[in-house]
């Protein structure tokens, strides 16, 4: 064969590839309001950048005549390129290609590209459309996930690793996502669960639809199994390069510096302002975190899930930082059981991966009550509490108004090895609540009163004495557990500095096998 002959058939192969399962596939995937899996990696990475692998690979299964039916790529594509200029590995399943099962090949296909992300160090992207298994395989099928999920294991904590799940994912298959640092879904199209509603069915009797079992709003407000949900699969895409740039490539970088013309004495006279007097009424502490931050530009993270706290990512004279607030508006930012699990994962993630934490507080507590206790909530919240005393990165906490009793320990306190605390002249720091204490102190003296003006008069004046000692910021600045008190409008410039200052802050952990955190 002449070379432009073979040329002409590379050419033809790759138009071939490149077809997956077929034109008619293609398009009942686009009557779907769904992308191709090609189409997804064009739109999530820098023009011209894709460079594939593995697209001649086809199945070795002979079971059900299977032989007969081989797609080139094999129902994953594979590769890498950049975003923004910096490298990363992607695998897209292609729905095309039997339901973009999974195979003992396609398997391979990406543990390859997961292999070589961990070489170099750069962050692994997978798309997933998939219906699981494939079936005419069987355990070869079963090994190639078990395969995958290793490599999740073994990156994890070294390079970012994230999910994009565009279409079924069910049964052992969630696990990868799972194992992954950040899962995004789709409102429409997309579902997440472990065994699917005919199954449900039949074990529980229990009637529900995908969506209902497993749909982006499920997992984005009651499993807290996803951190975004996207309208569709492009705004999906976007917040995955959205997210990637406050990212170091791996653990053994620091966070990409942005440029930035944000004054970095930026005042912001409302913030004096906004902490209502009155200490039961909120304010919305996304406020706060708007006016302090690069921009006013914040990239929340699991916005849907456990509200009473918030966190996400936002950049600090161009550095990125990972940002819990507990949120008065919702819950009074009380600490539940979802509240802890949410931000202890997020605390860890950002120390893995040497993004400094800024937190501010304004806790009431944990939330009382039997539906919290037979939760859990004693390991759960010490989930937060370990991976706050955990973390090495720079830790600056500014207290902006409660912080009572257990949950004061846990945001990032002092003695967690908090590194700049600050307090607002707002900020009340004490065992607990005036109200609470008051109870607890005269429980005696309130028994004995039988008349009600008497006894709301008495429990005023030892609330009034009571917030006069301890509500207020100074009893622990005057042990050095808060470093300054500040003035609300200079917060960014006061985190700003304290961040720079602590640039080359160095701390460790004993050396230990691993840790035994409250799971
Ligand atoms: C082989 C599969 C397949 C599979 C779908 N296809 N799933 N082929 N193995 N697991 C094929 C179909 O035969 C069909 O082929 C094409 O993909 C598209 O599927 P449709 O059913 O036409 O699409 P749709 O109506 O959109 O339904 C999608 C679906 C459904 C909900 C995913 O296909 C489905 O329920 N599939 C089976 C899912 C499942 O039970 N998987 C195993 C789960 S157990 P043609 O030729 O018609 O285009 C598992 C264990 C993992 O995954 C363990 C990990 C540890």
């Amino acid at each position: 064969m002449a070379i432009q002959d073979k040329i002409k058939e590379l050419l033809d192969k790759r138009e071939l590839a490149k077809l997956g399962g077929g034109q008619k596939r293609i398009d009942s995937q686009h009557k779907k309001g769904k992308l191709t899996a090609r189409e997804r990696i064009d739109l999530l990475l820098d023009e011209g950048s894709f460079e594939e692998f593995d697209m001649f690979v086809t199945h070795r299964c002979n079971n059900f005549n299977l032989e007969k039916e081989t797609y080139m790529s094999d129902g994953v594509v594979t590769g890498f390129g950049t975003i923004d200029g910096r490298l990363v590995y992607v695998f897209s399943q292609d729905f095309t290609v039997f339901g973009g099962s999974l195979s003992e090949t396609f398997a391979q296909k990406i543990c390859k590209v997961m292999d070589m992300a961990m070489k170099v160090g750069a962050p692994l992207i997978g798309i997933n459309d998939s219906g699981g298994a494939r079936i005419q395989e069987g355990v070869t099928s079963l090994a190639g996930y078990a395969e995958i999920f290793q490599r999740n294991i073994m990156a994890s904590g070294v390079i970012p690793q994230i999910s994009a799940i565009f279409g079924p994912c069910a049964g052992g298959a969630v696990y990868s996502p799972a194992l992954t640092d950040f899962i995004m879904m789709t409102k429409k199209n997309s579902y997440m669960f472990v065994t699917g509603p005919k199954v449900v069915k039949t074990v529980t009797g229990e009637i529900v639809t995908d969506e209902e079992l497993g749909g982006a709003m499920v997992h984005g407000t009651k499993s807290g199994v996803n951190h975004f949900v996207a309208e569709d699969e492009q705004e999906g895409i976007l917040l995955i390069r959205k997210l990637l740039s406050y990212l170091p490539q791996n653990n053994l970088e620091d966070p990409p510096l942005a440029p930035c013309d944000d004054p970095i004495d930026r005042l912001e006279d409302f913030l004096n302002e906004i902490v209502p007097e009155n200490p039961n009424k909120p304010y919305d502490v996304k406020d706060v975190i708007h006016a302090i931050v690069d921009y006013n530009e914040f990239f929340e993270v699991q916005r849907h899930f456990a509200p009473n706290i918030v966190i996400g990512y936002a950049r600090f004279n161009g550095m990125p930082v990972g940002i819990v607030a507990n949120q008065p508006n919702y819950l009074a930012g009380v600490l539940d059981i979802n509240a802890s699990r949410k931000a202890a994962r997020f605390v860890r993630f950002c120390d893995a991966f040497n993004i400094p934490l800024v937190t501010l507080v304004d806790v009431p507590g944990f939330l009382p009550g039997t539906t919290q206790e037979y939760g859990g909530i004693i390991i759960h919240g010490a989930k937060l509490l370990y991976a706050y005393g955990e973390a090495t990165v720079p830790k600056v906490t500014v207290t902006l108004r409660k912080s009572y009793g257990g949950a004061h320990d846990v945001m990032s306190s002092k003695q967690l090895r908090g590194d700049i605390n600050y307090a607002w002249p707002s900020a009340e720091i004490a065992v607990m609540g005036p109200k609470g204490a008051i109870e607890v102190l005269y429980q005696k003296d309130l028994k004995e009163m039988t008349d009600e003006t008497l006894k709301a008069a008495f429990i005023a004046e030892k609330e009034k004495e009571y917030k006069d000692k301890f509500a207020n910021p100074y009893q622990a600045a005057k042990y050095g557990y808060i470093d300054d008190v500040i003035e609300p409008r200079n917060t960014r410039f006061r985190i700003i500095k304290a961040i720079q200052m602590l640039a080359t802050k160095k701390d460790t952990n004993p050396p230990k096998k691993h840790s035994n955190l409250p799971l």
